[in-house]
């Protein structure tokens, strides 16, 4: 039995993981025609049976523009490739000009949805009260939000890492229940390493993934266990698989490298 030995230097015996998700974050890239190609391709390197879930080893999703959702949708389906978007609105329906609701998501294929991603957080002003209507609005409309937590590098420098995350954490989860571990991913995303180039050491991230996953114990109790939590920020196929050995890393949220199928399948093949 593998025991984990967290920042804290309490132990916690082995918990059981889910398969690994690997997860494409497309951003604002690629027309909707050259994701159908994207997809096609995807689909030709899989190993023939996969269609239960994409690769054996590792459970392949794409986050798309919300133009690409309703074709990249049929296009994956019954591929084992899922689909999501990459944001959701706050409210179910109404009022809201240029807004895109959960169920409108869920009706278009989408499975997943990612919520507080940095980038927003950054440049369209989500705080914590926001991203927490959105992860609640994301899982009423039957969405699975990958909830995106982090720390500029001004925060790590001052060694408020753990603070920082823990405080994203709280805000967005206040208030959710939790039956079901399936139906929550966290991305650990450091700020610093996302689009940069520069990735958090193997360690670091684990250690943070490790603090993240005993909020989510102490919240959630066993529930948390199972939750699986991603790591985000330049991942690419030369970091992934020391990335993904680590204990409490299920898997990868993957900006840049998502773009090149080549460089999602390799990530995918590194998931222990
Ligand atoms: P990156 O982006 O892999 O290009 O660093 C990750 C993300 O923003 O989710």
């Amino acid at each position: 039995m593998s025991i984990d030995t967290h920042q804290s230097g309490e132990t916690h015996p082995a918990r059981p993981r889910a398969r690994a998700l690997i997860a494409g974050n497309w951003k604002m890239n690629k027309l909707p025609s050259e994701a159908a190609a994207w997809l096609r391709e995807l689909q030709a390197a899989l190993p023939a049976g996969a269609a239960s879930g994409g690769s054996a080893k590792a459970e392949l999703l794409v986050l798309v523009p919300f133009t690409h959702l309703p074709g990249m949708a049929k296009l994956a389906f019954g591929t084992g490739i899922g689909v999501g978007a990459q944001d959701v609105s706050s409210h179910a329906s109404g009022a809201y000009t240029g807004e895109v609701a959960g169920p409108m998501l869920r009706d278009a294929g989408a499975t997943y949805v990612i919520v507080g991603h940095s980038e927003r957080r950054a440049y369209h002003h989500e705080d914590d009260t926001l991203v927490n209507a959105k992860v609640k609005a994301a899982t009423a409309a039957g969405l699975v939000p990958i909830l995106c937590v982090g720390e500029s590098r001004a925060e790590r420098d001052a060694g408020a890492a753990s603070t920082v995350v823990l405080a994203q954490l709280a805000g967005a989860l206040e208030g959710l229940d939790l039956a079901n571990p399936a139906a929550l991913v966290v991305a650990y995303e450091p700020v610093w390493a996302i689009g940069t180039g520069l990735t958090a050491t193997a360690d670091d991230a684990q250690e943070m993934s490790a603090v993240i996953r005993d909020a989510l114990r102490e919240r959630y109790g066993a529930v948390g266990d199972e939750v699986r939590v991603l790591y985000g920020g330049s991942m690419k196929p030369s970091n992934a698989a020391e990335l993904m050995s680590k204990p409490d890393i299920d898997g990868g949220l993957i900006g840049g490298a998502s773009l090149a199928v080549s460089d999602l399948l390799a990530i995918a093949e590194a998931a222990a």
